[in-house]
């Protein structure tokens, strides 16, 4: 009975997240994008929903569902991906960045079909903002998650990487266990430390992060 009455943990929370990969056109036919499916960031979205917050999830392409309950916004690059959660910051009050974002965007885009010749052809990228960074510096932010996808040196580079982007929290994995898979396995480093999050589904693995937030979160706040 008692359980039955217990508040949901995120209940009343909006929370704002970015999931799969974005796309950098290079003419009207080709770009660049990342490896990424998009599971762990929708089901996150899921499991916050389950938790009863009130959840946009702002995504790159990807075939799947829009888990139950979420506002699901679609966008192609980073700069549209930053476009949609630049307005949305201060109506949240958690971001969670799970998105692969791509670091650069071509400068030289074509808009028609680049025609093809014997020719070297050069692609000039340039730098695309850090939608996350950006986000967790502003004045008054949400509590921020991110996500740090390594091929190497997890440890080290997830925590040069929370520091970097002053994240009350990171969530680091192994590019090599978490792509595409249905499983992952990932730490979750905070001021307390690291916690590892043995192999498991992506659905238990965001159910538990969640349960990790809601227990950071109230003190963070203070
Ligand atoms: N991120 C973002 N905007 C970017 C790049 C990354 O919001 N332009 C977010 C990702 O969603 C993730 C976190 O920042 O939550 C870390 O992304 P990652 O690619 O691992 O790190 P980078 O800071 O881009 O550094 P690098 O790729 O060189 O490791
Ligand atoms: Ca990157």
């Amino acid at each position: 009975v008692e359980a039955f009455f217990q508040p949901k943990l995120l209940a009343g929370k909006r929370v704002l997240i970015t999931a799969g990969p974005t796309f950098e056109r290079i003419d009207a036919v080709r770009g660049i994008t990342n490896t990424s499916s998009g599971k762990m960031g929708f089901a996150i979205a899921r499991a916050a929903a389950e938790a009863g917050a009130m959840v946009t999830l702002v995504a790159g392409d990807t075939p799947l569902a829009t888990p139950r309950g979420c506002e699901r916004i679609n966008v192609k690059s980073a700069q549209d991906m930053l476009a949609v959660v630049e307005p949305r910051v201060v109506a949240c009050d958690l971001f969670i960045s799970v998105a692969a974002v791509a670091d650069y965007y071509v400068l030289n885009q074509s808009e028609h079909k680049i025609k093809k010749d014997a020719h070297i052809l050069t692609l000039e990228l340039a730098p695309n903002p850090d939608i996350l960074a950006s986000v967790a510096c502003a004045a008054n932010p949400p509590f921020c998650v991110g996500f740090a996808a390594e091929s190497e040196n997890l440890l080290e580079y997830g925590e040069a990487k929370r520091k970097r982007k002053q994240l009350p929290l990171l969530v680091a994995n192994l590019v090599q266990t978490a792509m595409g898979a249905d499983d992952n396995e990932v730490i979750l480093m905070d001021d307390d430390g690291q916690h590892r999050l043995p192999r498991a589904p992506k659905m238990d693995i965001a159910r538990r992060l969640i349960g990790h937030i809601a227990r950071l979160y109230p003190r963070w706040q203070q």
